[in-house]
């Protein structure tokens, strides 16, 4: 069939093909894709347009007119750009509208078990038309024929299929039997480079920070094809949901006992200690010990936070529950003693005298009291220090002085006592 349009300018040269920008028969800018000669690549360009109309839709490249003879060319509209050179932010959500394109324009044929096997960025073109815009997916040169209908004289056994860095593991070692689970893999390394700007090293995908979408690109980029989402409408919708996920809130960490962002959640947001200091008293000793083996920084830094917030004044919250409170915090810093974590003892109990004592606080100053009084010799010096620190020593001392001695009073007691 003879060519309806005229050369310009060559795009790109590969073995296989040439793509050139060109005018049609009435002088429109157009863009065909040409077969280098004639043989296996005629049959494969051939392949690729069927496989073009088959997938015709809004977010497929449109094929406007073709060899229907020879199929050694077919004629496409003049894209603005590919995503590799897309202008503007790369957020979540240009990874969503990318994977939506995906999704409509491979269903069918992932349906068929068609996977496309080149997903990149540069197979990703932004088309516009009549100043409207969106995202096509192009270059369906290597997809992947109907399972049971490979003519294997089109593709080398066992070659590499694909891009490096784009393509999945598997089109590595077979890429004639990759399945449409390759294209998640494909369209994850496409949403990760979105988010990151980089591509991989070693084959070792660079994540983004955020939690929740890390997750699911995680998911999607697993080596072994049955680990991963296993359509791109799967991956689309848990990639939506982790876009929207709200960050957890602290009520929610407590439940699932987070501890290790526990302290994190409360420093992120002070404006909220009241709801932490309300919460916090839930937990029991053995909670406290899980925190403070999994994350001690975050437990000690929050807790003093929260205190000096209480000896600055700034909770509405009632006597009550900032007793409860405080308490709890005598309780966390038994378990701390406990664990011979000096330095961190004094710290924390630093902060809870403070608080204690310029609340003057009578039931949480009895309970520092009691404890006092039970401590071992090792432990007395960095509670003497903190008690000193906390510009608390006359009110503990007139709190000691209250306490009925008993027979097990520690040696810091009877000193508070006696001065
Ligand atoms: N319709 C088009 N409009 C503008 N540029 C195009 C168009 N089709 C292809 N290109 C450019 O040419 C490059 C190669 O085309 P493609 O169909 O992907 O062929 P190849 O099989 O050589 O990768 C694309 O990455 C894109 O940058
Ligand atoms: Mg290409």
């Amino acid at each position: 069939m003879p060519e309806t349009f005229t050369r310009q300018t060559l795009i790109v040269k590969t073995s296989f093909s040439e793509v050139w920008h060109a005018k049609d028969a009435s002088g429109i800018p157009v863009v065909v894709k040409i077969a280098l000669n004639d043989g296996a690549t005629a049959r494969r360009l051939r392949n690729e347009i069927e496989a073009l109309i088959e997938a015709e839709g809004p977010s497929t490249m449109p094929v406007l007119e073709f060899d229907a003879v020879d199929y050694s060319w077919y004629m496409m509209p003049v894209a603005a750009y590919n995503l590799a050179h897309a202008p503007g932010v790369k957020d979540v959500t240009l990874g969503i509208h990318v994977v939506e394109a995906i999704e409509e324009a491979l269903h069918n044929l992932h349906g068929a078990g068609r996977p496309h096997r080149d997903l990149k960025p540069q197979n990703i073109l932004w088309l516009e038309v009549d100043g409207e815009g969106r995202w096509v997916v192009a270059d369906f040169g290597i997809i992947r024929n109907a399972p049971g209908t490979t003519t294997a004289s089109l593709t080398v056994e066992d070659a590499f299929l694909g891009s490096l860095g784009w393509a999945a593991p598997e089109q590595h070692s077979n890429p004639h039997a990759a399945t449409p689970v390759a294209d998640v893999y494909a369209a994850g390394a496409i949403v990760t480079w979105v988010l990151t700007g980089k591509m991989f090293e070693d084959s070792n995908p660079l994540l983004p920070t955020d939690s929740a979408i890390r997750g699911v690109l995680q998911r999607a980029l697993q080596r072994v094809p049955s680990r991963r989402y296993q359509t791109i409408a799967q991956f689309l919708e848990a990639l939506r949901i982790a876009s929207v996920a709200k960050p957890t809130t602290l009520e929610d960490l407590l439940r699932k006992k987070t501890f290790d962002r526990l302290g994190a959640s409360i420093l992120g947001d002070l404006s909220r200690a009241d709801d932490a200091i309300l919460a916090l008293p839930d937990l029991n000793r053995d909670d406290s010990a899980a925190w403070l083996r999994e994350a001690k920084s975050g437990l000690i830094e929050s807790l003093t936070a929260l205190c000096n917030g209480l000896s600055r004044n700034t909770s509405s919250l009632n006597f009550v529950d900032i007793d409860r409170f405080l308490i709890w915090c005598i309780d966390v810093l038994r378990v701390l003693t406990a664990r011979a974590e000096h330095a961190e003892v004094e710290e924390l109990a630093t902060a809870v005298f403070e608080a204690i004592a310029s609340l003057r606080q009578f039931k949480p100053g009895a309970e520092a009291v009691r404890w006092i009084g039970s401590l071992d010799r090792k432990s007395e010096i960095p509670i003497e220090h903190a008690v000193h620190a906390s510009g608390g020593l006359a009110f503990f001392q007139e709190q000691a002085r209250n306490k009925y001695a008993s027979r097990v009073d520690s040696d810091l007691l009877k000193k508070l006592r006696r001065s």
